[in-house]
């Protein structure tokens, strides 16, 4: 079982802050605001799943797994909630959030349906922002000129999804979810939340009057798929999933540790006084 500490980020996000925080970069900057559309909704959903999937266990396992599901409902409720805010400063901006109502629209498909299924879809997505947390803990380099309230919200988040990144797989397998369905819906997820996140950053580019600029997509063609880029280096590490004895706990989470640890003056413990 990991222990999972909810921390309370010591940042203040209701002043503005540049649309193109991250140092001026167009690309990047409009790939982490639109990425952050989607978590207020998407991480209600994860905690809603984990916490109704989790409530079918046998009594045993509950007990078993009871302090690392909170901790993991307290960590996802905290990134939401900060999101929010952060997206709440993307609206003053001018960018409308369009996939907030695709994900609730997506999950009246899953009323009246096994519950793993919504299991399933969280574990698949944790995978995703779990590759996508290493890989930025490997590159703090990507966000050296940005904000430093939004860097600090960005590598928390990422260290915190690494932390966490087997709890839903957990109550998965613990539900006798099987592999069929968890590749299933693996594929289903990486589709449409790439489908997502390119409508949503199209949308802030064309906002932003920068649609048709031939150099954010030289920028985007380096930043995803150069050598360090964030699909090339991943795309191994995502087919992972569909290996039958997969866990994620086969992929490291060291970084994330040392992150947490050298940077407790800017999160204070939720629960604790000191
Ligand atoms: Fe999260
Ligand atoms: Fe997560």
């Amino acid at each position: 079982m990991t222990k999972l500490a909810v921390r309370k980020l010591l940042i203040d996000l209701s002043t503005p802050f540049d649309r193109h925080w991250n140092g001026g970069d167009a690309f990047s900057s409009t790939l982490f605001n639109a990425l952050s559309m989607s978590f207020p909704a998407g991480e209600q959903f994860f905690l809603d799943s984990v916490r109704n999937g989790s409530k079918l266990l046998p009594a045993a396992q509950q007990t078993a797994m009871a302090e690392e599901i909170k901790g993991f409902i307290g960590q996802e409720a905290t990134h939401r909630r900060i999101h929010q805010l952060m997206n709440d400063q993307l609206t003053k901006i001018g960018y409308t959030n369009l996939w907030e109502q695709r994900i609730i629209d997506r999950q009246k498909l899953l009323i009246n349906k096994d519950l793993r299924h919504a299991v399933a879809i969280t574990a698949a997505t944790e995978h995703l922002t779990a590759l996508f947390a290493h890989w930025l803990l490997n590159h703090p380099e990507i966000l050296k000129n940005a904000d430093p309230r939004l860097r600090t919200l960005w590598m928390w988040h990422a260290s915190e999804e690494s932390e966490h990144r087997s709890t839903a797989f957990d109550v998965y397998l613990a539900m006798n979810g099987n592999y069929e369905w968890r590749v299933r819906m693996m594929r289903w997820v990486a589709f449409y939340f790439l489908s997502d996140l390119t409508q949503q950053a199209l949308q802030h580019l064309w906002r932003d009057k920068q649609l048709f600029k031939v150099n954010i997509y030289k920028q985007g063609f380096r930043f995803l798929f150069g050598s360090q880029g964030l699909i090339s280096s991943n795309y191994h590490a995502w087919r992972d999933y569909f290996k039958r004895d997969f866990h994620p706990s086969q992929h490291d989470d060291r970084l994330s540790q040392q992150w947490l640890k050298e940077n407790t003056n800017l999160y204070s413990l939720v629960g604790k006084t000191s």
